[in-house]
């Protein structure tokens, strides 16, 4: 199958008057592969400018992986914070396509969006607070927890500050998920690379007692399907730890990771020539049937 699409090339004049046509399956390997070399120089970019006056990202090192390059553009040259980056950008690429950013990204893409509208349509998902945003919510909610009760918090000062979350109708950010029935293992390999370099710091050791005492706690609230610890409820402890603090730029670190995934299953999307998606619609005679409701009833 061939369809028009829009081409963005340097040579082109502009991307919305030029018109090629192309086979949708190559132009979307194409676009995918560019757009996951592209990302850690938009990302790192970004950071610099945000964060650090601008500064220059320097050049690509062909000799070295992915991580170390995005690590190094982004400012950081500590060998433990680039080998905490390859965990880091290999555990968010992602797990399952139902996720809210890989099923947008596979929802958009369905309509043969190229993959960089495709894939923005994702992030916008993931920046929801009880998704991808959830690692920022994380540290913002034990920080609050650290200046209500300091380092030494007892088991009952926890107790107290997550049912008082609860309470006020908040989730507790980290915790559940929507498939998984244990602790997640992004979680634990999280946990032991920090039980590995950063036994002694006081955010992790604070995750750690949260670890013993949230479960039981969201056990108890009787409802929620999971109640371990999902990859959220760690990364930003070790970030913080090697000194990246701009929690703003957590979802978007996350994003970088996440394209490796989204991305190579959009190319296998229109590999198989997937159809284009939408929700199951109903007549509401149907949905009477469906409850085996009569139409006077209904009334
Ligand atoms: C991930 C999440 C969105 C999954 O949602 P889900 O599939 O609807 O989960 P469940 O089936 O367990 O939800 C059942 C109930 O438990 C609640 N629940 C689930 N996780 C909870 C948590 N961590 N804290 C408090 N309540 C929670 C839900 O809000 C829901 O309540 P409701 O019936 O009053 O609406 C949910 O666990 C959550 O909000 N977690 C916190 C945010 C987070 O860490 N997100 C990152 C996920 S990787």
């Amino acid at each position: 199958m061939y369809v028009q699409v829009h081409v963005a090339t340097h040579e082109l004049d502009s991307w919305e008057k030029t018109v090629m046509t192309v086979p949708p399956k190559l132009l979307c390997f194409e676009d995918s592969m560019d757009l996951i070399a592209k990302l850690p120089t938009v990302a790192a970019t970004i950071y610099r400018n945000l964060y650090r006056d601008g500064t220059s990202i320097g050049a690509i090192d062909p000799a070295k992986d992915w991580s170390a390059n995005f690590t190094a553009m982004l400012g950081y040259d500590d060998p433990q914070f680039t080998e905490l980056m390859r965990l880091y950008l290999t555990i968010h690429s992602d797990h399952e396509g139902g996720n809210v950013s890989a099923h947008t990204t596979h929802l958009v893409g369905s309509a043969l969006s190229d993959p960089y509208l495709s894939f923005a349509a994702g992030m916008n998902g993931l920046a929801g607070p009880l998704h991808g945003l959830a690692n920022q919510e994380v540290l913002l909610w034990v920080t609050k927890l650290r200046a209500e009760t300091g380092d030494d918090v007892t088991e009952d000062q926890l107790k107290e500050f997550i049912w008082k979350t609860l309470k006020s109708g908040q989730v507790v950010p980290g915790y559940g998920h929507a498939v998984l029935r244990k602790t997640d293992p992004r979680y634990t390999c999280q946990r032991e690379f920090a039980l590995k370099h950063l036994p002694d710091d006081k955010l992790f050791k604070l995750v750690a007692k949260l670890y013993n005492v949230v479960p039981g706690i969201l056990t108890e609230l009787g409802k929620v399907a999971n109640p371990w610890p999902n990859v959220d409820a760690h990364s930003g402890v070790l970030l913080q730890y090697y000194g990246m603090t701009e929690m703003n730029y957590y979802t978007v670190l996350f994003g970088v990771s996440r394209a490796l995934g989204v991305l190579s299953s959009l190319v296998w999307d229109r590999a198989l020539g997937l159809p284009i998606e939408r929700p199951k619609s109903m007549s509401t005679e149907g949905l009477q049937k469906l409850v085996g409701a009569s139409a006077a009833k209904a009334a």
